[in-house]
């Protein structure tokens, strides 16, 4: 008896001198009620995980990002601080993953608890490769062969930094302040930094999973779900979609257009600088090289002169986007609420700067977010202003929520790293040059997009093509 009750005492001793490990979720945006609810099911999830190891004392979860500055903390970096704030004494570990992450404790907890104590900094995460220099990562390793064994972290499986980490990285936020430009990828942008200032490494664990989680069938302590969520679908009648183009590429981009996704969307009209019956066309003012401004403020008008859209979709003629995956993403949101989606770039976020959605990847506003941007009055200051950081910056100081997805993408799938593509279910891409957007149609979209349309054409049971939930 009084072995067991020392063995009892050693166990509680023991598990007193466990470090607490703090688990931070970034989310798209904490004032959308479908992101809210992931948020708050991520953090919960690692809660009740804990609870039921008893390890509740030790282990916490909270949102990345202070509501005040929500748009600059959700690139990590600028949220550091406000996350040194918040651990509790005797922090040892902290977990950044996104809304979408969940981890499985049982596995993480014992694994962190078995890691080196040390006084170095520590990154440790799943790492994404680039395959080819590319423009969404500022041309990084344009002087040599770097960037091919340069790993970042992916976002979704999560990854861990140490206190000296979080310390190291806090002591050089004046770096990172100064360094104005334009924010993109997040993830390698953050270890960018870490790798300049602090020559660590990321630290592999393929335990870490992410999207991936599926296709092997080692142990994973995290994972993301890899389907879009399940909302159902929007009805057809209530999507517009508004394309930008120009006379100049009514002859080759227009036609992939039109021999791939625009045809899929019952609503859609292709605004350009000439009317052009083959198409056809609606002349929406002269052509602009640069930005399109005033293209897009034309389309917002149009749309706000039509009744019954809940949506408008803008994209470019060398958007590549599957019309399928476009009525399930809506289906998560309330049109009666401004909201504004795609891919969110910034424009130096890190210090002072704002939000904006990318362009070529489509920008998806409710209803109530073009009502609200005719409310605030938000004018071009030239025609060919560029159009999203115009309207992002005019939505940011009205306080149009910019949800970010990664579903969206700014450029060609070659430019993203393949675990990172494979995470995730893309919706859209952009650009037709240098490869071929009839295929990249094709191999991302065609099938969803078929499946959908032949069943819609048939007048079949939406049921039976029921997607996968989370
Ligand atoms: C329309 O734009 C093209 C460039 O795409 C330009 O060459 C042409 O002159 C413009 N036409 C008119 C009528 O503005």
């Amino acid at each position: 008896m009084k072995l067991f009750i020392l063995l009892i005492q050693l166990l509680h001793f023991c598990n007193a001198e466990k470090p607490n490990v703090h688990f931070f979720f970034r989310t798209a945006h904490p004032d959308v009620d479908f992101h809210q609810k992931r948020l708050t099911a991520a953090k919960e999830s690692v809660l009740t995980q804990a609870k039921a190891l008893s390890s509740q004392d030790r282990v916490f979860a909270d949102e990345l990002e202070k509501r005040e500055d929500y748009y600059s903390h959700f690139l990590v970096v600028n949220a550091l601080p406000y996350v040194k704030e918040r651990l509790k004494e005797n922090t040892a570990w902290i977990f950044i993953g996104e809304e979408t992450t969940r981890v499985e404790l049982e596995f993480l907890l014992p694994y962190i608890d078995n890691l080196d104590k040390s006084h170095e900094p520590v990154i440790i995460g799943r790492p994404l490769f680039d395959q080819e220099i590319t423009i969404i990562h500022h041309f990084f390793g344009s002087s040599g062969s770097e960037y091919k064994t340069f790993g970042f972290p992916d976002y979704e499986a999560g990854f861990l930094i140490n206190i000296p980490m979080l310390n190291a990285l806090i002591s050089h936020y004046s770096d990172w302040e100064k360094d104005q430009n334009f924010n993109i990828d997040p993830k390698h942008e953050f270890m960018k930094f870490v790798k300049t200032h602090l020559n660590v490494d990321l630290a592999p664990s393929k335990h870490f999973c992410g999207g991936n989680w599926h296709r092997s069938p080692k142990t994973c302590y995290t994972r993301s779900h890899k389907e879009l969520h399940d909302c159902g679908l929007s009805e057809k009648e209530k999507i517009f979609v508004g394309v930008k183009t120009t006379e100049m590429f009514h002859k080759d981009r227009l036609k992939v257009v039109k021999r791939t996704w625009g045809p899929k969307f019952d609503n859609i009209i292709y605004y350009s600088n000439v009317s052009d019956p083959n198409i056809p066309t609606v002349r929406s003012g002269p052509n602009t090289e640069r930005g399109h401004c005033q293209k897009l403020y034309h389309i917002m008008e149009a749309f706000l002169k039509m009744t019954g859209y809940d949506w408008l979709y803008v994209a470019d003629d060398d958007t590549i986007v599957s019309a399928y995956r476009i009525h399930r993403l809506t289906a998560c949101y309330n049109p009666e609420e401004p909201v504004f989606i795609g891919e969110r770039y910034g424009y130096n976020l890190n210090s002072h700067g704002y939000p904006y959605i990318t362009g070529g990847g489509g920008m998806l506003f409710s209803r109530a977010a073009v009502e609200k941007w005719k409310k605030l009055g938000c004018k071009c200051p030239a025609p060919d202003t560029p159009d999203d950081m115009m309207i992002g910056l005019c939505f940011h100081n009205g306080g149009v929520p910019i949800v970010h997805l990664n579903n969206f993408h700014q450029a060609r799938p070659d430019d993203y790293s393949e675990g990172y593509l494979d995470n995730n279910t893309p919706v859209s891409f952009h650009k037709h040059w240098n490869c071929d957007p009839l295929q990249i149609y094709a191999n991302w979209f065609g099938i969803d997009d078929m499946k959908w349309w032949a069943t819609r054409a048939h007048d079949f049971n939406d049921q039976e093509f029921k997607h996968e939930e989370l």
